[in-house]
Protein backbone atom coordinates (compact mmCIF):
# COMPACT_ATOMS: atom_id res chain seq x y z
CA UNK A 1 0.00 0.00 0.00
CA UNK A 2 1.38 3.24 -0.61
CA UNK A 3 0.90 6.30 1.87
CA UNK A 4 2.09 9.79 0.05
CA UNK A 5 2.42 11.74 3.08
CA UNK A 6 2.15 15.28 1.66
CA UNK A 7 -1.76 13.91 0.89
CA UNK A 8 -1.90 12.61 4.31
CA UNK A 9 -1.16 16.04 5.73
CA UNK A 10 -3.26 17.99 3.38
CA UNK A 11 -6.22 15.31 4.38
CA UNK A 12 -5.26 16.10 8.09
CA UNK A 13 -5.05 19.93 7.41
CA UNK A 14 -9.45 19.25 6.55
CA UNK A 15 -10.01 19.07 9.85
CA UNK A 16 -10.81 22.50 11.12
CA UNK A 17 -8.83 23.67 14.79
CA UNK A 18 -8.21 26.81 17.38
CA UNK A 19 -4.42 27.34 18.12
CA UNK A 20 -2.26 27.55 21.12
CA UNK A 21 0.86 28.96 22.05
CA UNK A 22 2.61 26.71 24.29
CA UNK A 23 5.23 28.44 26.91
CA UNK A 24 7.42 26.61 29.07
CA UNK A 25 10.69 27.63 30.89
CA UNK A 26 13.65 27.25 28.81
CA UNK A 27 17.47 27.12 28.73
CA UNK A 28 17.80 30.61 29.17
CA UNK A 29 14.45 32.10 29.31
CA UNK A 30 10.63 31.71 28.26
CA UNK A 31 9.97 29.82 25.05
CA UNK A 32 6.83 29.59 22.77
CA UNK A 33 5.66 27.55 20.27
CA UNK A 34 2.64 28.01 18.19
CA UNK A 35 0.12 23.97 17.78
CA UNK A 36 -2.66 22.76 16.53
CA UNK A 37 -2.53 19.57 18.67
CA UNK A 38 -3.74 20.90 21.53
CA UNK A 39 -6.70 18.87 22.80
CA UNK A 40 -8.83 18.36 25.94
CA UNK A 41 -8.44 14.57 27.30
CA UNK A 42 -10.43 14.56 30.94
CA UNK A 43 -12.40 16.65 33.54
CA UNK A 44 -11.84 14.71 36.22
CA UNK A 45 -8.75 14.52 36.41
CA UNK A 46 -8.64 17.99 34.45
CA UNK A 47 -5.75 16.76 31.40
CA UNK A 48 -5.19 18.53 28.13
CA UNK A 49 -2.93 17.18 25.81
CA UNK A 50 -0.43 18.24 22.41
CA UNK A 51 1.99 17.01 20.43
CA UNK A 52 5.25 18.30 19.68
CA UNK A 53 7.80 17.03 16.64
CA UNK A 54 10.79 14.93 17.86
CA UNK A 55 12.70 16.88 15.31
CA UNK A 56 11.67 20.57 16.68
CA UNK A 57 14.84 22.72 17.72
CA UNK A 58 12.30 23.21 21.30
CA UNK A 59 11.37 19.62 21.69
CA UNK A 60 13.99 19.08 24.56
CA UNK A 61 13.46 22.22 26.07
CA UNK A 62 9.28 21.34 25.88
CA UNK A 63 9.87 17.60 26.67
CA UNK A 64 11.97 17.79 29.59
CA UNK A 65 9.74 21.14 31.20
CA UNK A 66 8.26 20.61 34.77
CA UNK A 67 4.93 22.27 33.05
CA UNK A 68 3.86 24.49 30.57
CA UNK A 69 1.32 27.37 29.82
CA UNK A 70 -1.69 27.17 26.92
CA UNK A 71 -2.75 30.14 25.54
CA UNK A 72 -6.06 30.06 23.26
CA UNK A 73 -5.38 32.09 20.61
CA UNK A 74 -7.87 34.92 19.18
CA UNK A 75 -8.32 36.33 15.80
CA UNK A 76 -5.93 39.21 16.75
CA UNK A 77 -3.33 36.88 17.34
CA UNK A 78 -2.10 36.04 13.53
CA UNK A 79 0.65 37.61 13.57
CA UNK A 80 2.47 36.45 16.94
CA UNK A 81 0.81 32.88 15.83
CA UNK A 82 2.82 32.87 12.74
CA UNK A 83 6.21 34.38 14.36
CA UNK A 84 5.85 31.61 16.99
CA UNK A 85 6.08 29.17 13.93
CA UNK A 86 8.64 30.10 12.47
CA UNK A 87 11.75 27.75 12.41
CA UNK A 88 13.68 27.89 15.85
CA UNK A 89 11.92 31.14 16.54
CA UNK A 90 10.86 29.96 20.24
CA UNK A 91 11.69 33.77 21.79
CA UNK A 92 9.11 35.72 23.75
CA UNK A 93 11.08 39.02 23.49
CA UNK A 94 8.54 41.68 22.34
CA UNK A 95 5.28 39.59 22.45
CA UNK A 96 2.52 40.98 24.59
CA UNK A 97 2.60 38.92 27.86
CA UNK A 98 0.68 38.03 30.99
CA UNK A 99 2.22 36.86 33.95
CA UNK A 100 0.92 33.48 35.46
CA UNK A 101 0.87 32.15 38.64
CA UNK A 102 2.72 29.24 38.13
CA UNK A 103 5.67 30.12 35.92
CA UNK A 104 5.62 29.80 31.87
CA UNK A 105 3.79 33.61 31.11
CA UNK A 106 0.67 33.12 29.15
CA UNK A 107 -0.10 34.98 26.07
CA UNK A 108 -2.24 38.50 26.87
CA UNK A 109 -5.82 38.73 25.47
CA UNK A 110 -5.77 34.57 24.88
CA UNK A 111 -9.02 33.03 24.77
CA UNK A 112 -8.21 31.10 27.81
CA UNK A 113 -5.09 30.33 29.36
CA UNK A 114 -4.16 26.62 31.19
CA UNK A 115 -1.72 26.36 33.51
CA UNK A 116 -0.31 22.53 33.58
CA UNK A 117 2.06 20.48 35.13
CA UNK A 118 3.77 18.52 32.92
CA UNK A 119 1.86 14.44 33.55
CA UNK A 120 3.92 12.39 31.03
CA UNK A 121 5.75 12.58 27.53
CA UNK A 122 5.04 9.06 25.57
CA UNK A 123 6.40 9.21 22.22
CA UNK A 124 4.28 8.93 19.25
CA UNK A 125 5.97 7.89 15.56
CA UNK A 126 7.86 11.31 14.79
CA UNK A 127 6.04 13.31 17.43
CA UNK A 128 5.54 13.19 21.45
CA UNK A 129 2.17 13.43 23.10
CA UNK A 130 2.84 15.92 26.28
CA UNK A 131 0.33 15.25 28.67
CA UNK A 132 -0.19 18.07 31.05
CA UNK A 133 -2.62 18.24 34.28
CA UNK A 134 -3.91 21.64 34.69
CA UNK A 135 -3.98 23.13 37.59
CA UNK A 136 -4.92 26.69 36.96
CA UNK A 137 -7.36 27.96 34.17
CA UNK A 138 -8.58 31.58 33.25
CA UNK A 139 -11.03 32.15 30.06
CA UNK A 140 -11.39 35.53 28.66
CA UNK A 141 -14.60 37.38 29.69
CA UNK A 142 -15.83 38.67 26.42
CA UNK A 143 -16.67 37.29 23.40
CA UNK A 144 -13.59 36.97 21.35
CA UNK A 145 -13.86 35.16 18.44
CA UNK A 146 -10.93 32.69 18.02
CA UNK A 147 -8.31 32.23 15.56
CA UNK A 148 -8.87 29.09 13.14
CA UNK A 149 -6.50 26.92 11.02
CA UNK A 150 -7.98 24.89 8.00
CA UNK A 151 -6.34 23.65 4.84
CA UNK A 152 -3.09 25.15 5.91
CA UNK A 153 -4.35 28.82 5.93
CA UNK A 154 -5.50 31.17 8.57
CA UNK A 155 -9.65 31.39 8.91
CA UNK A 156 -12.56 32.65 10.80
CA UNK A 157 -15.49 30.87 12.50
CA UNK A 158 -17.99 30.77 9.74
CA UNK A 159 -21.64 29.08 8.94
CA UNK A 160 -20.63 27.04 5.43
CA UNK A 161 -22.49 25.11 3.55
CA UNK A 162 -21.63 21.05 3.73
CA UNK A 163 -19.53 19.67 1.34
CA UNK A 164 -20.89 18.09 -1.47
CA UNK A 165 -19.49 15.82 -4.26
CA UNK A 166 -16.65 14.14 -2.55
CA UNK A 167 -15.52 11.21 -4.78
CA UNK A 168 -15.34 7.92 -2.21
CA UNK A 169 -11.18 7.19 -3.20
CA UNK A 170 -9.34 6.88 -0.50
CA UNK A 171 -5.69 8.11 -1.44
CA UNK A 172 -4.75 4.71 0.14
CA UNK A 173 -6.78 3.14 -2.25
CA UNK A 174 -3.81 3.64 -5.43
CA UNK A 175 -4.59 4.25 -8.99
C1 LIG B 1 -0.99 26.50 12.67
C2 LIG B 1 0.24 25.73 13.07
C3 LIG B 1 0.11 24.64 13.91
C4 LIG B 1 1.24 23.90 14.30
N1 LIG B 1 1.07 22.86 15.15
C5 LIG B 1 2.15 22.16 15.57
C6 LIG B 1 1.99 21.09 16.51
O1 LIG B 1 0.89 20.76 16.94
N2 LIG B 1 3.13 20.45 16.91
C7 LIG B 1 4.38 20.77 16.45
O2 LIG B 1 5.37 20.14 16.84
N3 LIG B 1 4.55 21.80 15.57
C8 LIG B 1 3.47 22.49 15.13
N4 LIG B 1 3.62 23.53 14.25
C9 LIG B 1 5.00 23.87 13.80
C10 LIG B 1 5.75 24.69 14.85
O3 LIG B 1 5.03 25.86 15.18
C11 LIG B 1 7.16 25.11 14.32
O4 LIG B 1 7.01 25.72 13.08
C12 LIG B 1 8.06 23.93 14.17
O5 LIG B 1 8.28 23.40 15.44
C13 LIG B 1 9.42 24.26 13.47
O6 LIG B 1 10.27 25.01 14.24
P1 LIG B 1 11.40 24.43 15.26
O7 LIG B 1 12.12 23.28 14.64
O8 LIG B 1 12.30 25.62 15.53
O9 LIG B 1 10.65 24.01 16.48
C14 LIG B 1 2.51 24.27 13.82
C15 LIG B 1 2.66 25.38 12.97
C16 LIG B 1 1.52 26.09 12.59
C17 LIG B 1 1.69 27.29 11.69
Amino acid sequence: MSFDSRAFRNALGCFPTGIAVMTAEGPQSHIGITVNSFTSVSLDPPLVLWCIHKGSSRYKAFAEAPGFTVSILGSGHKAVSSRLAGAGEHSLDGIDLIPTELGPPALADSLAIFECARESVQVAGDHAILLGRVLRFAQHDGAGAPLVYFRGKYGALAQGEPPQGLPGRRQTDGE
